[in-house]
This record gives structure tokens, sequence and C-alpha cells, in this order.
């Protein structure tokens, strides 16, 4: 599905990121795996499986870390057709009232998890312009639609991917890039696991899989069939939309 295509997939030391790497390698796709964090392991999971991906460590705020990125693709594979922003600031925030948010946390957490993704979108999108093709997939979130109380912050950063992920693919029109994204419901990474106490996550496990027509949690390889759609060719019509990929907690 995505044969000698390559693939930037930010955030992918850990999580979701780590696990779209993996599955984006099955399908074909060459990795570049890019995070703050040593991506190591994905890339050793990824060339144990006969897989190409290399690891790149950099900061998505960062103009010239994302430069750097999208140049270490074109030095080793010799182009990128693919951007997936998954990288934010999510496992480690504190579930808090929005008056108590410390102010240093609200504007890192609007740093990663907006300004990171507008920095690597101008950082690729010269480089899929000039080929005349290229996908842009942004996670985003489904507390966006739930109006989830206890992190202000991190949803309003998600609600402002939605929105530029809506007006970016509409700048980019007839370049032939398409731009989209992908609101997962709640997904059990270390992250999710390490919001709160194991009594309170299994109390929160047990309310989601309520709300959910899905009677499963979702995990991060459930979220891959839809990244992989959306980075297909057969996603060329597909563009300024957010995919729910919640079991059905969201009905729009
Ligand atoms: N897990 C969920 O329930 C859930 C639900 C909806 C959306 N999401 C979104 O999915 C994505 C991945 O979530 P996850 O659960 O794997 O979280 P996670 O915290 O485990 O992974 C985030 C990754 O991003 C990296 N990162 C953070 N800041 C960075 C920076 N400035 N530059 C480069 N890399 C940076 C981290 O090192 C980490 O590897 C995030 O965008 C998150 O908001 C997660």
């Amino acid at each position: 599905m995505l044969k000698q295509r390559v693939a930037i997939i930010t955030g992918a030391a850990r999580g979701i990121g780590q696990s779209m790497a993996l599955h984006f390698s099955r399908l074909g796709a060459s990795v570049v795996a890019a995070d703050r964090l040593d991506c190591e392991e994905t890339v050793r999971q990824i060339g144990n499986a006969s897989g190409e991906a290399i690891g790149v460590i950099g900061d998505v705020t960062s103009a010239r870390d994302a430069s750097t990125i999208v140049e270490a693709s074109i030095a080793e594979f010799g182009h990128v057709d693919i951007l997936v922003n998954n990288a934010a600031l999510y496992g480690g925030i504190r579930i808090t009232g929005f008056e108590d948010i410390p102010e240093e946390e609200w504007d890192r957490v609007m740093s990663v998890n907006v300004k990171g993704v507008w920095q690597m979108c101008r950082a690729v999108a010269p480089r899929m312009r000039h080929r005349g093709h290229g996908r842009i997939i942004n996670i985003s979130s489904n507390v966006v639609f739930m109006g989830k109380p206890g992190f202000l912050h991190y949803v309003a950063s998600k609600g402002a991917v939605w929105a530029l992920t809506n007006a970016l693919s509409r700048e980019l029109s007839g370049t032939g890039i398409t731009v989209n994204g992908l609101a997962p419901g709640y997904t059990t990474t270390d992250a999710t696991r390490s919001m709160a106490s194991p009594e309170a996550v299994k109390e929160l496990e047990t309310e989601i899989l309520r709300s959910q027509s899905v009677p499963r949690l979702i995990e991060p390889a459930d979220l891959v069939g839809a990244a992989a759609f959306l980075a297909s060719e057969a996603a060329e019509f597909v563009t300024g939309q957010t995919i729910v990929v919640d079991g059905g907690t969201i009905t729009r």
C-alpha cells in the first residue's frame, strides 16, 4: 500500500508514533522516525523486520530541527512523500482545572502541539510541492469534539490542529499535497496509563468503554488503518478532513 513511499513520523520513539512507524514500514514505506528522544528502538524493530528506517533526534518546535528532519529524509531516501505530525505534549500532562494550569505548561503545550505541526509542515512543503505529491496527516484528538474537561490547554491545542488542517489543505490546493487529520479516542499507551493512579486509570477506562460503540479499548495499532488510507493513493480526493477513530464515542 505504501511501497516506495518515504514517511516522516514525528514522536516515533514510543506510543502511537512508534506503532505507526512499524506499521507503515510493514506496508512498504521507508521511515524517518523523528523525536526529541532517541528512536533507536523503533529503528531496530523495523530493521529486524527487514524494513528501512533512520532515526533523527529533533525538537519539532525548532525551525532548524524541523529542517534537519526533512533533509535527513532527502539525504537517506532521496525524497519525502508522507509526513505524520504525531509528536505532542500529551504524556505527563496533569489533569487540572483550567484556572490552575501552570502558565509555562500552557505555553509549552501550545508550542509543541501547534507550532510544532506548523514548523514541520513548512519544512516539508517545498519538497512535496516540487514533486507535485504529498500526504500530510496531523494527529488531533476526539477530545476536541467532546469538550473534555481537565486539560484545557491540550484540548485547545488539538482544536488548533483540526483548524490548521482545514486551512492548510486549502493553502496547498493544486499542489498534489493533501492535508488531513486523524483524531483518536483514548488509546492505551504508556502516556495514558501514567496520567493518573492505576485505580483512577481503571475507572477512566471503564467510563470510556461505556462511551464507545466498539466494546474494546483502542490500541495504537487500531489507528494505523485510517492513517495508512490517508497516506495512500486511494485518498487522492480526501483533503481538509479529520477522521475520528474512537470506537464510536463521537458521532457527527
Ligand atoms: N494516547 C491517547 O489516548 C491519545 C488520544 C488522542 C490523541 N493522541 C495524540 O496521539 C499522539 C501520540 O500520543 P501518545 O499517547 O503516543 O503520547 P506520547 O506522549 O507517548 O508520545 C508523544 C511523543 O512525542 C514526542 N515529543 C514530545 N515533544 C516533542 C518535541 N518537541 N519534538 C519532537 N518530539 C516530541 C515524545 O518524546 C513522545 O515520543 C499525540 O499527538 C497525542 O496528542 C493520543
